[in-house]
């Protein structure tokens, strides 16, 4: 078999994302808290939960009259665009984000963590990965070449952080793991990281 008909039948194409969760309901462990208001599904390409942003009408027809590109952009994505994101980021994250050196627009977040992650592991690389997490952390490891780590997460029994097991996550580094991967708030149990744990 070739490697790359070998790679895709690894990486597994049965379920679109969130319906794993829902055709596996023993992998993921769900609290069932009764929680107010209108419930929002987070399943992938699922969330309909809000009107369009004011305005977005008026924006889209004033930009369709202003004229644009219909070439290729640049490879890192507009520079205008480039910039006021940079510019939103740094401040967000107290931190300088440069638009022509640190940024780069991707179509989707899955597109950015393909690029990234192609970018950082080579075969047989150590990756660490929180189980449960974002479905595709483990395919696009798998698919670089990269060995999992997992580093588990019990949410279930803690209402004060999301749970990670940080002395787990200490020993896999000192064991050679090379990348962390985590979604903040985690997909797919919704559980938010507490400031001791980013912070750790
Ligand atoms: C943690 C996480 N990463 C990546 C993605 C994929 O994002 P995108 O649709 O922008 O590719 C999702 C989508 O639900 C997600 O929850």
């Amino acid at each position: 078999m070739s490697l790359v008909k070998e790679k895709f039948l690894k990486l597994g194409a049965e379920y679109a994302p969130g319906q794993e969760v829902r055709q596996n309901t023993n992998e993921v462990k769900l609290r069932g808290e009764k929680i107010p208001g209108t419930p929002v599904d987070f399943s992938h390409g699922d969330v309909n939960a809000f009107e369009p942003i004011p305005g977005s009408l008026d924006n889209f027809i004033e930009g369709v009259h202003i004229g644009g590109e219909q070439a290729y952009t640049e490879y890192r994505g507009s520079k205008m665009i480039r910039e006021n994101v940079a510019e939103k980021l740094s401040n967000f994250t107290g931190t300088t984000i440069n638009a022509d050196q640190n940024f780069i627009i991707t179509p989707g977040t899955q597109g950015a963590l393909f690029l990234a992650m192609g970018s950082t592991i080579s075969r047989g690389d150590k990756v660490a990965i929180v189980v449960p997490d974002y479905f595709a952390n483990r395919k696009l490891v798998e698919f670089f070449e990269g060995e999992v780590v997992p580093i588990q997460m019990e949410y279930f029994h803690t209402n004060t952080c999301a749970g990670l097991d940080l002395n787990q996550l200490e020993d896999a580094f000192k064991a050679g793991v090379k990348l962390f991967l985590f979604s903040n708030p985690n997909n797919p149990t919704g559980v938010i990281y507490s400031q001791e744990e980013i912070t750790a």
